[in-house]
């Protein structure tokens, strides 16, 4: 079975094609950063023109990549929330086309049921694991005990993890997206230079804050001497916000890892993913706790963590071998939880 996925819910336009044994056939992603950078982050409007414009193209190089026509293509899988909604009713209404005119199934796929599923493309984990959702809109952690099968352990009550990289990263004067900028700088920087907060850290359940962190930050860069920020005030911020983040991913992980082993005794895998899972230095910490509690950490490569169409494709052949195709009357979604039945995090606002 060969699968085409698409993927345009948030700043990139992607499309990849993946066989069912797991093979990546092709893999384009179109990054939109460099126009959304003057307004140092994404506007919505900003990225619906353009995977409007560049869809369309996207999923033609694809097909090039992999040498295929669309007659041998055996299902479209696309990104169906959640995310900005002009992006994914691009995607889906691309995907939808193609299935049309094709006679093939079309599959929705929920962005995060990729992210979560890619550990199975890179990896073949066996159901159930334990996951760690690390992205620019999410900070959660999930049992996954099968395909669409989902019980959420923690989430954050405020921001996710990505969107404080990024905001720390603009208070020091660096461009978006700030994950990949801080981890470079923070390799420089003396991470025990300024104390900032790890919130939650030592409470009991698996629910993050970041919100907390991110304004000592900013008081931290308030309170320097006036004037431009000096090479090593910033490395020395980005090493110390990056370990207070560290230590908080640790400290929720090693209780929903004890609250994952009481309900399934079998399961044994901590799989990291989404955009924020590429950090080098949190995958290390988290491969310590790993072996400190005897799982196995399972982390796919970097450009399988961020936002990339082969994880649409995956998630689109477990869906099809689940029976679950979509119909073509499916209405695309701004909001779409893995676990809708979950409590709301404690003290949570508007986010999930
Ligand atoms: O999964 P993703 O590509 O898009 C969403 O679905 O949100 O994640 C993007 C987020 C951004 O906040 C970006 O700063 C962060 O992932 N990120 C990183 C790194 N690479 C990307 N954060 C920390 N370290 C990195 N190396
Ligand atoms: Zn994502």
């Amino acid at each position: 079975m060969i699968v085409l996925g698409i993927e345009t819910s948030c700043d990139e336009t992607a499309a990849a094609i993946v066989t069912d044994e797991g093979k990546v056939l092709s893999n384009v992603v179109l990054s939109q950063i460099e126009s959304h950078k003057p307004y140092g982050g994404i506007v919505p409007e900003v990225a619906a023109r353009a995977h409007m414009e560049t869809t369309d193209a996207v999923v033609a190089r694809a097909m090039d990549d992999a040498g295929l026509g669309f007659e041998q293509i055996d299902a479209v899988a696309a990104t169906g929330g959640p995310g900005l909604i002009g992006g994914v009713i691009v995607g889906v209404m691309t995907a939808k086309a193609i299935a049309l005119g094709q006679n093939i199934p079309f599959i929705a796929v929920n962005h995060l049921e990729g992210h979560a599923l890619t550990a199975r493309l890179t990896g073949k984990v066996e159901f159930p694991y334990l996951l760690l959702l690390v992205s620019g809109g999410h900070c959660q952690l999930l049992v996954v005990k099968g395909v669409g099968d989902y019980a959420r352990l923690g989430t954050t009550i405020d921001d996710a993890l990505g969107e404080a990289f990024d905001k720390s990263a603009k208070v020091l004067g660096l461009d978006y997206p700030g994950g990949p900028a801080i981890e470079k700088l923070a390799k420089n920087g003396d991470p025990a230079r300024f104390p900032l907060p790890r919130p939650m850290k030592g409470r009991p359940g698996c629910d993050f804050s970041f919100s907390g962190l991110k304004a000592a930050v900013k008081r931290s860069v308030d309170a320097l001497p006036p004037g431009p920020l000096k090479e090593k005030d910033v490395a020395d911020m980005a090493a110390s916000f990056q370990q207070a983040a560290s230590e908080c991913i640790n400290d929720r992980s090693k209780n929903a890892i004890a609250m994952f082993k009481q309900s399934h005794p079998g399961g044994s895998h901590l799989v990291v993913a989404g955009g924020v899972a590429a950090n080098k230095a949190l995958r290390g910490g988290l491969e310590e706790l790993a072996s400190q509690t005897q799982m196995t950490l399972i982390a796919p490569p970097p450009a399988l963590c961020t936002d990339n169409a082969a994880m649409i494709a995956w998630a689109g052949v477990e869906k099809i071998k689940n029976g679950d195709a979509s119909g073509l009357d499916f209405a695309p979604r701004p909001r779409w939880p893995l676990d809708p039945d979950a409590p709301r995090a404690v003290g949570a606002g508007v986010k999930a």
